[in-house]
């Protein structure tokens, strides 16, 4: 019985060393070369496609429509705005949500990490390139 005790005890304080370790884990740093493909559809992967996506809230960011979705002006009954303004990601609704901006704060339940809203602003500001 005591070794089964000692056993649980350890099987716990592994877990969270585990855990805490993980979240000590440095980010992915930043790319020197943004691509919406690899970097930033990864972060709507991610992060928002649980919402946006086909028949739920517009803007829909599911991989092969995302693109269209943030740099077309969307069908009706959709909000009739262009939501990123290619070169000015201080200007574009897509940032402004995800800043917290001027738009509902996007996610809804917080900010992303900075270095994933650098890639996003970074990319607006490149061109906003379907790269
Ligand atoms: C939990 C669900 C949920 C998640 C996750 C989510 N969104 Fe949203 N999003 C919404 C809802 C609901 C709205 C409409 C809210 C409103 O207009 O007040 C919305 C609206 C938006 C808009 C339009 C804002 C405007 O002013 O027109 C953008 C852009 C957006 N979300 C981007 C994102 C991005 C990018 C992510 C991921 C980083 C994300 N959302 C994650 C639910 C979500």
């Amino acid at each position: 019985m005591k070794k089964i005790v000692q056993l649980m005890i350890m099987v716990t304080l592994g877990l969270t060393a585990t855990s805490c370790y993980k979240d000590a884990l440095p980010e992915a740093p930043m790319p020197a070369n943004v691509s919406y493909q690899k970097d930033v559809q990864t972060i709507f992967n991610r992060n928002c496609i649980g919402c946006h996506k086909v028949g739920n809230t517009s803007p829909n960011l599911v991989d092969g429509s995302s693109y269209a979705s943030l740099t077309t002006l969307p069908a009706p009954p959709a909000e009739q705005e262009i939501l990123v303004t290619k070169g000015d990601a201080a200007g574009s609704i897509l940032f402004q949500a995800m800043t917290g901006n001027g738009a509902p704060q996007m996610p809804p339940n917080g900010k992303l990490s900075a270095t994933k809203l650098a890639i996003v602003e970074k990319w607006i500001n490149d061109g906003a390139l379907n790269n």
